[in-house]
């Protein structure tokens, strides 16, 4: 599965020098919208690659049970920060998301500029471990990154390349329009809900 020190060493480089365009000030719209839309209730949830990003914090004021994971020490440290300042409980975890074992399953995933960040040669590997951490029945909230430059990261994550990777077989997906989001670097999101089947 590749180098986790190589991973590691790459992306706190890229905090180190500050090139953190992805990082949002506030939560994602996504997020919000399928929280008022009940989609999205109080739960036991994982972030993968959560980075120093404020849904670890809203999630957690809101009465979910938050569980983040990342790679990069700046990043664990940037989040821990978060979560003190707003005075709220939750766990962050420093792990290579690729061979990462959840001690219990999770009832929700939500994945944001995450599956982007990863080299498209893991993206199979991702998707097993997502699987493995969900409940059967378990939600993944996903934003797919609508990159173009295959060079990434951010790498594309159109619907079609999407539909490949998360099959039917293995996910429900919600049958309704994907919410678009702008994002900061300029791109934009299409937000997705996928069901884990059984
Ligand atoms: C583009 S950033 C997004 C951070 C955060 N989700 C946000 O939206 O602000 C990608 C994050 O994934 C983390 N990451 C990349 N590869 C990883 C891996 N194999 N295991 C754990 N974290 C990883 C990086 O350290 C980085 O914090």
């Amino acid at each position: 599965m590749g180098d986790t020190a190589t991973r590691q060493a790459e992306w706190e480089t890229r905090y180190h020098k500050g090139q953190t365009a992805w990082q949002r000030e506030s939560a994602n719209p996504a997020l919000l919208t399928w929280m008022e839309q009940g989609l999205l209730h109080p739960c036991r949830i994982l972030i993968p690659g959560c980075g120093r990003c404020h849904e670890v914090v809203t999630l957690a004021q809101r009465g979910f049970d938050v569980t983040g994971i990342d790679l990069a020490p700046s990043a664990i440290q940037g989040a821990r920060q978060l979560i003190e300042k707003a005075g709220v409980t939750a766990q962050v975890i420093q792990a290579d998301l690729l061979d990462w074992d959840a001690p219990d399953r999770f009832d929700a995933v939500y994945d944001q500029t995450c599956l982007c960040a990863l080299a498209p040669s893991t993206r199979q590997d991702y998707e097993r471990q997502l699987f493995s951490w969900l409940k059967p029945g378990g939600q993944l909230f996903a934003l797919f990154m609508q990159a173009t430059n295959p060079e990434g990261p951010p790498f594309p994550c159109d619907l079609d390349t999407m539909h490949q990777l998360f099959q039917d077989s293995r996910w429900e997906w919600r049958d309704a329009e994907p919410l678009s989001i702008p994002h900061p670097a300029g791109l934009h999101e299409l937000g997705c809900i996928l069901t884990r089947r059984a």
